[in-house]
């Protein structure tokens, strides 16, 4: 994608993995020299090794916005040239491809960190360092919801961290995870819904709007179960970014759990495509939900 839009796509590297591997995204930008004066927006996918589709999904949404671009589409034309948007797909790449190297998926979840105990892996949706180690979380390294030594012990949290408080103008964060059919926002950690009445109300009415769409149950995220250190009570508690993970197809196990295969892919781009516009477009100012209909 960067190669074939190269004139507003930017093939970035924001930190490497605890094996060595680079974690790459796309920028685009109209202008590169102007993107930090546009309203920012940043999709991740991939913070667990076997959400194959959580990484699939941002990367098809991203190369049909590119294609509509070029094509001339005038909403997404105008959507692009007025925006700043980061795409970081696969944020757990040595889990992913341990997951699927043997040939047989192995149903991991964590990154590939060998632990002092021999043990392998964090869970890098429990590492994150806003309420981390409050519930939902474990410190035993069998755990596959072991949180880590500390707040950001893992480079691929740090490089998430690091890229994010650098970029600003971010207003928007979407974390794509799999599945349940799912609209999550803050609070994980806590029942307590967000103490800001506004931007309580903002991740309410922008769940429900694109829960339209996509047909998924908006809902706070401790309402699937308190968890504590993901990425987007960090991302609103401590940046003020309004947050959002998405649990995607299918709704069940029995529809494919976490290995659906391939042949969804479609139907859930198509599904989440005007979710994805609609973050795109409210990073100017996720508050003026409040005024819309
Ligand atoms: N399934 C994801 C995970 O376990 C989503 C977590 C959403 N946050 C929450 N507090 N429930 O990492
Ligand atoms: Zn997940």
């Amino acid at each position: 994608l960067a190669t074939d839009y190269s004139q507003i796509v930017r093939l970035i590297t924001i930190g490497k993995t605890v094996e060595g591997r680079d974690i790459v995204g796309l920028h685009i930008s109209k202008d590169f020299t102007q993107s930090a004066t546009k309203p920012g927006v940043i999709f991740m996918g991939g913070h667990h090794a076997r959400e194959h589709l959580s990484v699939e999904t941002p990367l098809r949404l991203t190369k049909k916005l590119l294609e509509r671009y070029q094509a001339g589409d005038s909403e997404v034309v105008a959507l692009v040239d007025n925006r700043d948007i980061h795409i970081i797909p696969a944020v757990n790449p040595d889990g992913l491809e341990y997951d699927v190297s043997s040939g047989n998926y192995r149903s991991w979840r964590k990154n590939r960190r060998k632990n002092p105990d021999g043990v392998y892996g964090v869970d890098l949706n429990r590492n994150y360092g806003f309420g981390w180690g409050t519930g939902g979380s474990s410190d035993d390294t069998y755990s596959d919801v072991y949180m880590g030594p500390a707040p950001f012990s893992e480079p691929e949290t740090q490089a998430i961290k690091n890229y994010v408080e650098a970029n600003k103008n971010i207003t928007i964060l979407l974390s794509f995870h799999t599945f349940s059919k799912l609209v999550l926002y803050p609070w994980g950690h806590t029942y307590d819904p967000i103490s800001d009445n506004q931007a309580q109300r903002v991740h309410e009415l922008m769940a429900k709007k694109m829960a339209g769409w996509n047909g998924y149950t908006p809902e706070q995220s401790s309402d699937l179960y308190i968890a504590s250190g993901d990425t987007t009570d960090w991302s609103y508690g401590e940046l003020k970014i309004i947050s959002f993970t998405f649990e995607l197809d299918p709704g069940q196990f029995l529809g494919g759990g976490f290995y659906p295969g391939a042949g969804i892919i479609e139907e859930v781009v198509n599904k989440n495509w005007k979710p994805y516009l609609y973050l795109i477009d409210h990073s100017d100012n996720p508050y003026r939900v409040l005024n819309e209909k």
